[in-house]
């Protein structure tokens, strides 16, 4: 057989038949309502707890029309995510999805987008988890852990001890099975949830018409570059896909649990947001650390809200930490089984059914960044290369319902195709906002993915004899 064409590698695709021949030893157990709770466990966390002592100096009262941006920019890219996994549901996410629609090389790239995603994002939570954490001790029991254990080095610290210590909880845990962590995420999410509306109800009595205005002091820039802010807020709504092979009747959960997410994030988050900025003027947000506690012990004169509001944090980061390592460990399991990455991402252990070394790998890739680099200034990359994933995702619905016309779809994206066409458009605006940094980094990323792409990936790949 000749050598395939270098083009020829770079394009060759997936068939979707061939996912789904494929038998991953992945258990399904994983219902609809427990797949929902993975969406709103991975999405609400530490964003909305800080989000609005940035947003709203940026965008004014009208960070409100920011939040619908931001909604609807991941309203319509869980559509088409919604369409994708019920078509083609696999482990890998969008990897897998660009893999059967735009080729090898932008699936590579796509994977490498997810890690920033996934284990970027996962490490960057768990730092905040700390602080989180530190607040509650100091408030409750009146003790810290000391700064040198409680930060990295060039954050005040010498180890991020709470941040490596949740990290291997959460491993733990993944290991122990998919089912049972989405069992313990279902008893969070249900926490995290009712402290937020905790908030919106007592913020909404101290609501004054008179801190709405003036509505948009910062004009649409200001309501632009908010919205890309606040877009890492909903970042998580995805990780429902990552699933798809431990889910009981794929074609129909997944659409299902993508949107259910989607509604139950937004309404919440529009409540925190409407409810927050009416509770204090505009002007007040900025540099308050922890903002919503800060809203509620002026609502109700007394310090207790800040413990309630800590504890939420400390909850919600965990499974947030809890999903997206998930997450991360099934998209590695999906490149792994493709020849992309060494094989031992992809090996299920027979007993937990579980891909039990690949999730150690991640649990310590995660929590050495955590415990020892200061990540906050990575969060811009994360919405970087979730945008990019979007983007890939929204352009794989219109290249598949082409090229693959009468496959057998679960869901599918309805107002079709302006839906996918405006997620696009959507994503690029968001991605428009982010930093002249954020780019470089990101480019930086990429260009690392090129040089193992071309010194092991294209070689290993499992259809580089066949070069479709
Ligand atoms: N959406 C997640 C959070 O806000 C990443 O923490």
């Amino acid at each position: 057989m000749s050598a395939p064409s270098a083009r020829s590698q770079l394009l060759r695709r997936k068939p979707v038949a061939e996912f789904a021949r494929e038998d991953s030893g992945l258990a399904r157990r994983i219902g609809p309502l427990q797949l929902m709770g993975f969406g709103i466990g991975a999405t609400i966390g530490t964003g909305i707890f800080f989000v609005l002592s940035t947003a709203v100096p940026e965008a004014g009262p009208a960070v409100i029309v920011s939040f619908v941006i931001a909604a609807v920019t991941a309203g319509f890219t869980a559509l088409c995510y919604a369409e994708l996994a019920s078509s083609i549901p696999v482990a890998g996410s969008s990897y897998s999805y660009a893999y059967a629609t735009l080729g090898e090389v932008v699936a590579y790239a796509v994977g490498w987008c997810l890690v920033l995603e996934y284990a970027v994002s996962s490490a960057a939570v768990s730092v905040g988890w700390s602080e989180y954490l530190n607040q509650l001790l100091d408030d409750t029991l009146g003790v810290r852990i000391p700064d040198a254990l409680s930060g990295a080095p060039g954050a005040g610290g010498v180890v991020n001890l709470p941040a490596i210590v949740l990290v291997t909880l959460c491993a733990l845990l993944l290991i122990r099975g998919a089912s049972e962590s989405a069992r313990a995420n279902a008893v969070m999410v249900v926490v995290k949830v009712a402290v937020l509306l905790l908030f919106v109800v007592i913020a909404f009595t101290g609501f004054r018409s008179g801190n709405l205005t003036p509505f948009a002091s910062m004009g649409v820039a200001g309501i632009s570059v908010a919205a890309s802010t606040i877009f890492f807020s909903f970042i998580g709504l995805d990780a429902v896909s990552t699933a798809g092979e431990e889910v009981r009747d794929p074609r129909r959960t997944l659409p299902l649990a993508i949107v259910g997410a989607l509604v139950v994030v937004t309404v919440v988050y529009l409540l925190v947001a409407v409810s927050a900025v009416g509770a204090q003027p505009a002007a007040e947000f900025e540099g308050q650390e922890a903002g919503l506690a800060v809203i509620l012990e002026r609502v109700t004169g007394s310090t207790w809200p800040g413990v309630v509001l800590a504890a939420g944090a400390v909850v919600s980061i965990f499974s947030v930490t809890l999903v997206t390592m998930y997450g991360q460990t099934r998209i590695l399991f999906a490149m792994s089984r493709d020849g992309m990455i060494p094989s031992l991402f992809s090996r299920v252990d027979a007993r937990t059914l579980t891909p039990v070394r690949g999730t150690v790998a991640v649990a310590l890739f995660v929590g050495a960044l955590a415990g020892f680099v200061p990540l906050d200034f990575l969060i811009d990359l994360t919405s970087m290369g979730t945008l990019v994933a979007f983007t890939v995702v929204s352009i794989g619905v219109m290249v598949l319902r082409r090229t693959q016309p009468d496959l057998q779809r679960g869901f599918r994206v309805p107002g079709y195709p302006v839906v996918p066409v405006l997620s696009v458009a959507f994503c690029l605006y968001l991605i428009a906002g982010l930093s002249g940094t954020t780019y470089l980094l990101f480019a930086g990323w990429l260009a690392v993915a090129a040089v193992v792409y071309v010194t092991y990936a294209r070689t290993h790949s499992k259809l580089r004899t066949t070069g479709r």
